[in-house]
């Protein structure tokens, strides 16, 4: 009898030793200390020894049975112990800042076309938008540009694959002027409007060419609008955007929806106006095409010359980030390489 006990006292203090988790120390207990356990069976099979056995074995029962529940009672003491150890050297702090999340931002050109509208609605124009598939009626023809004129060649253009009396009469807008036409005809004078839009040319691209743009166009009509409207609007968009310290330069320019036309350049920010690859050796980057409406178009749309006049003009705005922060290429602004658009905040 002595000996069982010994061999279940040694087993049952080995197996708890191993115990871990609160599981496991429950499976204990009903192994080593619960109604079917050894102990207990041993402890039930008393009755049948003879009194004197009965009472000394009894006790060595008892006595083990206590003995396996206060080790029972210390490794659960012990094990709370170490979760609370654990739990406590694993502690998180949930008020501590967490690794900053990468936060988009705004495309460098999506910036700087937000600027330029700012720049003319503090000016007053008011900004609307028009198709970017366009019909040739107004990319060309209500712009004095008909079928077959040379002036078509000035934009390369990608038609749409849709015929019409033998004739592909839609194209994606190679740029924002036909917007010029279509507020006109919807609109009576006085007109301030800005256009934003994509605008598609049939090119082949260099550091200052991609065969899609975006262009703002400007239309100002009234009674005494002059040249100088134009130079001294124009002038202030360009110290606004650039800064005062920079170059401008108008150049007669050809456009057969204005007249007379020109175009503002801006001193080159790489050479400083010495001539180099971004400025095609010119010293200058040509930002702006414009002009006066030439009186054709105003008499087109209803609108009477001799009483109405008005100045036009469609910017780059590819051109103008590329010069406002010092890119030598404008395609970089196309790649999406995060690494180069990271840099404007
Ligand atoms: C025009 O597109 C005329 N519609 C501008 C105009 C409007 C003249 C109103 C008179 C009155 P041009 O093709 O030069 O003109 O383009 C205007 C501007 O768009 C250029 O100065 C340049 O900044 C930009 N641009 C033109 N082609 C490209 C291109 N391939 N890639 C990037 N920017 C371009």
């Amino acid at each position: 009898m002595n000996e069982s006990l010994s061999e279940i006292e040694s087993r049952a203090l080995r197996e708890l030793v191993a115990v871990s988790g609160d599981e496991a120390l429950e499976a204990w207990r009903v192994a080593h200390l619960g109604r079917r356990s050894p102990l207990t069976l041993l402890l039930r099979g008393l009755a049948a020894l003879p009194l004197d056995e009965r009472k000394s074995a009894g006790a060595a029962a008892n006595q083990l049975k206590q003995r396996l529940e206060s080790a029972f009672e210390a490794r659960k003491e012990e094990l709370a112990h170490s979760l609370t150890e654990a739990l406590a050297a694993d502690r998180i702090d949930v008020t501590l800042p967490g690794p900053p999340l990468p936060a988009g931002r705004l495309h460098p050109t999506t910036q700087t076309l937000r600027d330029v509208l700012d720049c003319f609605v503090s000016m007053g124009f008011q900004v609307v938008e028009g198709p970017e598939v366009e019909w040739d009626r107004y990319n060309f023809e209500a712009l004095r540009i008909p079928r077959d004129h040379p002036a078509r060649d000035m934009w390369d253009t990608l038609w749409i694959d849709y015929e019409r009396d033998g004739e592909r009469p839609m194209l994606l807008r190679t740029h924002t002027s036909p917007m010029q036409v279509r507020v006109m005809e919807q609109t009576e004078p006085p007109i301030r409007v800005v256009v934003p839009g994509r605008c598609y040319r049939y090119e082949a691209t260099d550091p200052t060419h991609e065969w899609m743009m975006v262009q703002v166009e400007g239309l100002a009509v009234d009674e005494g609008i002059s040249l100088s409207d134009l130079k001294g609007t124009l002038t202030d968009f360009a110290h606004r955007i650039f800064g005062p310290e920079r170059r401008t330069a108008f150049r007669c320019d050809y456009f057969p929806f204005v007249e007379p036309g020109m175009e503002l350049r801006i001193d080159c920010f790489l050479c400083g106006g010495e001539g180099c690859r971004t400025c095609s050796r010119s010293g200058w980057i040509e930002i702006l095409g414009a002009g006066m409406v030439h009186p054709e178009i105003l008499e087109s749309v209803g609108y009477d010359p001799e009483r109405y006049t008005g100045f036009a003009f469609g910017m780059g705005i590819e051109r103008i980030a590329m010069l406002k922060h010092g890119v030598g290429d404008l395609r970089l602004f196309f790649e999406n390489d995060v690494r180069f658009l990271e840099q404007f905040g």
